[in-house]
Protein backbone atom coordinates (compact mmCIF):
# COMPACT_ATOMS: atom_id res chain seq x y z
CA UNK A 1 0.00 0.00 0.00
CA UNK A 2 1.01 3.66 -1.02
CA UNK A 3 1.63 6.07 2.30
CA UNK A 4 3.90 8.39 0.83
CA UNK A 5 4.41 10.65 -2.27
CA UNK A 6 8.37 11.53 -2.95
CA UNK A 7 7.81 14.83 -5.29
CA UNK A 8 10.92 15.97 -7.35
CA UNK A 9 10.90 19.80 -7.78
CA UNK A 10 12.25 20.57 -10.41
CA UNK A 11 9.60 20.30 -13.45
CA UNK A 12 7.27 18.74 -10.85
CA UNK A 13 6.48 21.17 -8.77
CA UNK A 14 7.58 24.91 -10.01
CA UNK A 15 9.37 24.85 -13.68
CA UNK A 16 12.98 25.97 -12.95
CA UNK A 17 14.41 23.93 -15.81
CA UNK A 18 14.08 27.33 -18.22
CA UNK A 19 16.36 29.16 -15.78
CA UNK A 20 19.10 26.71 -15.20
CA UNK A 21 19.04 26.31 -18.92
CA UNK A 22 19.43 30.28 -19.27
CA UNK A 23 22.31 30.12 -16.84
CA UNK A 24 24.06 27.53 -18.23
CA UNK A 25 23.62 29.05 -21.73
CA UNK A 26 25.21 32.18 -20.44
CA UNK A 27 28.21 30.00 -19.10
CA UNK A 28 28.30 27.90 -22.19
CA UNK A 29 28.24 31.17 -24.60
CA UNK A 30 30.81 32.87 -22.43
CA UNK A 31 33.20 29.93 -22.72
CA UNK A 32 32.43 30.12 -27.12
CA UNK A 33 29.70 27.56 -27.50
CA UNK A 34 25.98 26.73 -27.26
CA UNK A 35 24.12 24.82 -25.91
CA UNK A 36 20.40 23.71 -26.78
CA UNK A 37 17.01 22.99 -25.45
CA UNK A 38 17.31 19.41 -26.42
CA UNK A 39 20.87 19.25 -24.88
CA UNK A 40 19.39 20.88 -21.57
CA UNK A 41 16.76 17.91 -21.42
CA UNK A 42 19.78 15.75 -20.40
CA UNK A 43 20.74 18.08 -17.66
CA UNK A 44 17.17 17.66 -15.89
CA UNK A 45 17.51 16.02 -12.59
CA UNK A 46 21.56 15.66 -13.02
CA UNK A 47 23.39 17.75 -10.28
CA UNK A 48 25.09 20.90 -10.33
CA UNK A 49 28.84 19.25 -11.30
CA UNK A 50 27.85 16.45 -13.24
CA UNK A 51 25.84 19.14 -15.60
CA UNK A 52 28.91 21.43 -15.49
CA UNK A 53 31.08 18.35 -16.44
CA UNK A 54 28.22 17.03 -19.56
CA UNK A 55 28.38 20.77 -20.75
CA UNK A 56 32.11 20.84 -20.86
CA UNK A 57 32.37 17.27 -22.93
CA UNK A 58 29.97 18.78 -24.93
CA UNK A 59 31.88 21.89 -25.85
CA UNK A 60 35.01 20.30 -25.72
CA UNK A 61 36.43 22.53 -22.72
CA UNK A 62 39.02 20.95 -20.44
CA UNK A 63 39.25 22.89 -17.34
CA UNK A 64 41.30 22.25 -13.85
CA UNK A 65 39.03 21.33 -10.47
CA UNK A 66 39.29 24.89 -9.36
CA UNK A 67 38.29 26.59 -12.23
CA UNK A 68 35.46 24.11 -12.53
CA UNK A 69 34.21 25.02 -9.36
CA UNK A 70 34.20 28.63 -9.86
CA UNK A 71 32.03 28.72 -13.17
CA UNK A 72 29.55 26.36 -10.67
CA UNK A 73 29.65 28.79 -8.54
CA UNK A 74 29.17 31.94 -10.84
CA UNK A 75 26.00 30.14 -12.59
CA UNK A 76 23.99 29.35 -9.35
CA UNK A 77 25.12 33.01 -8.17
CA UNK A 78 23.09 33.86 -12.35
CA UNK A 79 20.33 31.16 -11.47
CA UNK A 80 20.04 32.44 -7.95
CA UNK A 81 18.85 36.11 -9.44
CA UNK A 82 16.53 34.35 -11.66
CA UNK A 83 14.82 32.49 -8.97
CA UNK A 84 14.78 34.46 -6.19
CA UNK A 85 12.02 36.18 -8.48
CA UNK A 86 9.45 33.21 -7.90
CA UNK A 87 5.97 33.12 -6.24
CA UNK A 88 2.88 31.19 -5.69
CA UNK A 89 1.92 32.25 -9.24
CA UNK A 90 4.90 30.07 -10.42
CA UNK A 91 3.66 26.10 -8.71
CA UNK A 92 2.57 24.46 -11.73
CA UNK A 93 -0.88 24.30 -12.11
CA UNK A 94 -2.34 21.32 -10.18
CA UNK A 95 0.04 21.40 -8.11
CA UNK A 96 -1.89 22.94 -4.91
CA UNK A 97 -5.17 20.88 -5.88
CA UNK A 98 -2.95 17.84 -5.51
CA UNK A 99 -1.71 18.48 -2.32
CA UNK A 100 -5.35 19.54 -1.25
CA UNK A 101 -6.43 16.05 -2.01
CA UNK A 102 -3.31 14.20 -0.18
CA UNK A 103 -4.07 16.36 2.94
CA UNK A 104 -7.18 14.36 3.28
CA UNK A 105 -5.67 11.07 3.15
CA UNK A 106 -2.86 9.54 5.50
CA UNK A 107 -0.31 9.68 2.94
CA UNK A 108 2.93 11.70 3.49
CA UNK A 109 4.57 14.13 1.27
CA UNK A 110 8.34 14.15 0.92
CA UNK A 111 10.68 16.56 -1.28
CA UNK A 112 13.40 14.71 -3.30
CA UNK A 113 15.46 17.01 -5.23
CA UNK A 114 18.95 17.36 -6.01
CA UNK A 115 18.82 20.74 -6.33
CA UNK A 116 20.56 22.54 -2.98
CA UNK A 117 18.21 25.34 -3.61
CA UNK A 118 15.05 23.10 -3.14
CA UNK A 119 14.54 24.78 0.08
CA UNK A 120 14.97 28.43 -0.77
CA UNK A 121 12.67 27.62 -3.59
CA UNK A 122 9.90 26.46 -2.03
CA UNK A 123 10.23 28.84 0.40
CA UNK A 124 9.65 31.65 -2.05
CA UNK A 125 6.85 29.88 -3.34
CA UNK A 126 5.15 29.26 -0.22
CA UNK A 127 4.83 25.23 0.01
CA UNK A 128 7.77 24.49 2.41
CA UNK A 129 4.98 24.25 5.55
CA UNK A 130 3.40 21.11 2.97
CA UNK A 131 6.17 18.96 3.32
CA UNK A 132 6.61 16.23 6.09
CA UNK A 133 10.32 15.56 4.78
CA UNK A 134 12.71 17.17 3.11
CA UNK A 135 15.38 15.69 0.96
CA UNK A 136 18.04 18.10 -0.88
CA UNK A 137 21.11 18.52 -2.53
CA UNK A 138 22.20 19.54 0.84
CA UNK A 139 21.39 15.78 2.41
CA UNK A 140 23.02 13.34 -0.37
CA UNK A 141 26.37 12.64 -1.86
CA UNK A 142 24.68 10.57 -5.04
CA UNK A 143 22.81 12.43 -7.70
CA UNK A 144 20.41 10.77 -9.73
CA UNK A 145 19.58 8.12 -11.15
CA UNK A 146 21.41 7.17 -7.98
CA UNK A 147 18.22 6.12 -5.66
CA UNK A 148 19.55 7.77 -2.71
CA UNK A 149 17.38 10.70 -2.28
CA UNK A 150 14.42 9.00 -2.62
CA UNK A 151 15.93 6.15 -0.24
CA UNK A 152 16.62 8.66 2.25
CA UNK A 153 13.28 10.27 1.27
CA UNK A 154 11.49 6.99 2.43
CA UNK A 155 13.32 6.53 5.43
CA UNK A 156 12.85 9.84 6.86
CA UNK A 157 9.00 9.42 6.17
CA UNK A 158 9.35 6.10 8.18
CA UNK A 159 8.81 4.16 5.64
CA UNK A 160 9.56 1.15 3.05
CA UNK A 161 10.40 1.62 -0.35
CA UNK A 162 7.63 -0.47 -1.30
CA UNK A 163 5.35 2.37 0.13
CA UNK A 164 6.70 4.98 -1.78
CA UNK A 165 5.43 6.90 -4.68
CA UNK A 166 7.56 8.76 -6.99
CA UNK A 167 6.83 12.06 -9.16
CA UNK A 168 9.32 12.86 -11.68
CA UNK A 169 9.77 14.49 -15.00
CA UNK A 170 13.32 13.50 -15.54
CA UNK A 171 14.66 10.27 -17.04
CA UNK A 172 17.54 10.15 -14.70
CA UNK A 173 14.51 10.89 -11.46
CA UNK A 174 12.41 7.88 -13.04
CA UNK A 175 15.63 5.75 -13.11
CA UNK A 176 16.46 7.02 -9.53
CA UNK A 177 13.05 6.10 -8.49
CA UNK A 178 12.86 2.82 -9.95
CA UNK A 179 16.40 1.72 -8.88
CA UNK A 180 14.83 2.82 -5.65
CA UNK A 181 12.34 -0.29 -5.92
CA UNK A 182 9.55 2.20 -5.28
CA UNK A 183 6.53 3.21 -7.84
CA UNK A 184 6.75 5.91 -10.76
CA UNK A 185 4.74 8.48 -11.85
CA UNK A 186 6.28 10.11 -14.92
CA UNK A 187 5.07 13.94 -15.12
CA UNK A 188 5.49 14.88 -18.86
CA UNK A 189 5.49 12.64 -21.93
CA UNK A 190 5.45 9.19 -21.93
CA UNK A 191 7.62 8.26 -24.94
CA UNK A 192 10.73 10.69 -23.26
CA UNK A 193 9.76 8.86 -19.63
CA UNK A 194 9.36 5.22 -20.72
CA UNK A 195 10.66 3.58 -17.17
CA UNK A 196 7.39 5.46 -15.83
CA UNK A 197 4.86 2.92 -14.68
CA UNK A 198 2.04 6.20 -15.73
CA UNK A 199 2.56 9.31 -17.25
CA UNK A 200 0.72 12.51 -16.93
CA UNK A 201 1.17 15.21 -18.52
CA UNK A 202 0.90 17.54 -15.35
CA UNK A 203 -1.83 17.66 -12.22
CA UNK A 204 -3.99 19.01 -13.28
CA UNK A 205 -8.00 17.59 -12.59
CA UNK A 206 -6.12 14.71 -11.08
CA UNK A 207 -8.37 12.33 -9.32
CA UNK A 208 -6.03 10.91 -6.31
CA UNK A 209 -8.31 7.81 -5.47
CA UNK A 210 -8.52 7.13 -9.22
CA UNK A 211 -4.32 7.29 -9.30
CA UNK A 212 -3.90 5.17 -6.30
CA UNK A 213 -6.15 2.39 -7.89
CA UNK A 214 -4.37 2.54 -10.77
CA UNK A 215 -1.08 2.18 -9.52
CA UNK A 216 -1.09 -0.25 -7.07
C1 LIG B 1 17.58 19.58 -10.31
C2 LIG B 1 17.54 20.10 -11.72
C3 LIG B 1 18.92 20.07 -12.35
C4 LIG B 1 19.92 20.77 -11.46
C5 LIG B 1 19.96 20.12 -10.10
C6 LIG B 1 20.92 20.80 -9.14
O1 LIG B 1 17.70 18.21 -10.33
O2 LIG B 1 16.65 19.33 -12.52
O3 LIG B 1 18.85 20.69 -13.62
O4 LIG B 1 21.21 20.76 -12.02
O5 LIG B 1 18.65 20.15 -9.55
O6 LIG B 1 20.42 22.06 -8.80
P1 LIG B 1 21.18 23.17 -7.98
O7 LIG B 1 20.07 24.14 -7.63
O8 LIG B 1 21.74 22.51 -6.75
O9 LIG B 1 22.23 23.72 -8.84
MG1 LIG C 1 12.89 17.53 -12.24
Amino acid sequence: MIKGFLFDLDGVIVETAIFHYQAWRKMANDLGFDISEEFNETLKGVSRMDSLNLILEHGNVVLTEEEKLELAAKKNEHYLTLVSKMTADDILPGVREFFAQIKQTDIKIALGSVSKNAKMILEGVGLINDFDAIIDGTKISKGKPDPEVFLKGAAELGLSPEECLVFEDAVAGVEAGKNARMKVVGIGHAEVLTKADIVLPGFENIDLTELLSKIQ
